[in-house]
């Protein structure tokens, strides 16, 4: 691929100005066109301009179907690092990348998508499962197109379901369909983070979920969980999740990533795992000794509370309930990545619970 220009989005974003920061260091002449809401911010335009030399603003948000469709035509890599629920948004992107595709056959284009481990949720209702750990090697989302269920093998002939409707999924199976359409070629590729907690160096510094699970804590009045928090996820700092987007980047650009029904991709560690219910308690202590909670530790949120969740999500478009994204256990490991020679190190550096009370000063 000669000169391939970036089209990103999210590039203000947890993951994505961690991502920014060190695609800046790493590949600082490839030319990004990031999409960027509230583009006017003059701090945050100074922001994006200094960490990567070669940045175009796009000034525009996931709805501007015409102007992502428009960008996404001109790009040869797509990233997109803003919602993995969108589902506007990833129609105009793949729509764009199809014209591209049927103008230039010869150079397919690249569109690398980040979704998450919510896939493989057991929907356990927060309790602690001995749960199965999939691996991203015998995830099949291909062949599944028109199915009720997604089949994982994990011993060959032993196939297990993956509820359909668990979230995510929907855009992730768009995303394998249009990588392995061979009429209209497209290159894609999806990372599924685990729990990313860390804080990161970009612009926003705190994980989605913690901002709202501090939201949750503010509203109840103590710290919470879906059902006891008993449930878990493998968990990966934000610096790792970076460094594996840009691993897969890397790897595209030299036609050796896995791609299209293979190009799957777990981001996570194999570090112990903490319980929704002991990264709560840390939060709701911590917010406790500031006198922001009423109560120290982690209760269980009512079910008054979850429905209201529930609602504002489909209200968003988003389908999960809230049960099976913060309820289950999502085991993962990620082989692919460890084929291409990404490591976790920022995740073996400090933990979970230890990185907690730092991430909850850098978001409040
Ligand atoms: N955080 C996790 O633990 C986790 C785990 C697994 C998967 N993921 C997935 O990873 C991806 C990135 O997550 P994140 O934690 O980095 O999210 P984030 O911090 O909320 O960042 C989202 C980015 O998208 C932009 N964005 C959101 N809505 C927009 C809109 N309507 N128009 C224009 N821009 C919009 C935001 O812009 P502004 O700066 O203007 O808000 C920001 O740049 C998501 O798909 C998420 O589901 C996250």
């Amino acid at each position: 691929m000669n000169d391939p220009v970036i089209f990103l989005l999210g590039a203000t974003g947890y993951v994505g100005s961690q991502f920014l920061i060190i695609l800046g260091r790493v590949l600082p002449n490839i030319p990004v066109r990031a999409l960027v809401r509230s583009s006017s911010d003059s701090e945050r335009q100074a922001w994006l301009h200094g960490v990567h030399l070669n940045l175009t603003i796009i000034d525009g948000t996931l709805e501007d179907v015409n102007t992502i469709q428009d960008q996404a035509e001109k790009a040869d890599i797509v990233i997109n690092l803003a919602s993995c629920d969108h589902v506007v948004c990833t129609e105009a992107i793949l729509s764009g990348l199809r014209k591209r595709s049927a103008n230039k056959p010869s150079q397919p284009p690249f569109l690398l998508h980040v979704s998450g481990t919510g896939i493989i949720s057991d929907n356990a209702r927060g309790e602690a499962r001995d749960a199965k750990v999939y691996s991203d090697l015998d995830l099949d989302l291909e062949s599944h197109v028109s199915c009720d269920f997604i089949f994982v093998s994990s011993l060959g002939s032993l196939y297990d379901r993956l509820p359909k409707d668990n979230p995510h999924l929907e855009i992730d199976i768009s995303v394998v369909k249009a990588g392995t359409n061979k009429e209209i070629p497209i290159r894609t590729a999806t990372i599924f983070p685990g729990m990313i907690y860390g804080v990161s160096e970009g612009i926003q510094k705190t994980t989605a979920w913690l901002r709202a699970f501090l939201e949750f804590a503010k509203i109840n009045g103590h710290s919470g969980t879906w059902g006891k928090g008993l449930n878990s996820i493998n968990n990966i700092h934000v610096k790792d999740v970076a460094s594996a987007v840009l691993t897969v980047l890397q790897a595209a650009l030299e036609n050796r990533a896995y791609e299209g029904a293979q190009g799957i991709y777990f981001a996570s560690s194999q570090e112990p795992r903490a319980s929704w219910h002991e990264c709560m308690t840390v939060i709701g202590n911590h917010l406790y000794e500031k006198g922001i909670v009423s109560k120290p530790g982690s209760h269980p949120f009512s079910d008054e509370f979850i429905e209201s969740i529930k609602a504002a999500n489909l209200s968003r478009g988003i389908h999960a309930d809230g049960w099976s994204l913060f309820g289950g256990n999502q085991f993962s490991k990620p082989e692919r990545l460890a084929k291409l020679g990404w490591e976790p190190v920022e995740t073996k550096k400090r933990s979970i619970l230890d990185s907690m009370k730092d991430s909850v000063e850098a978001a409040i």
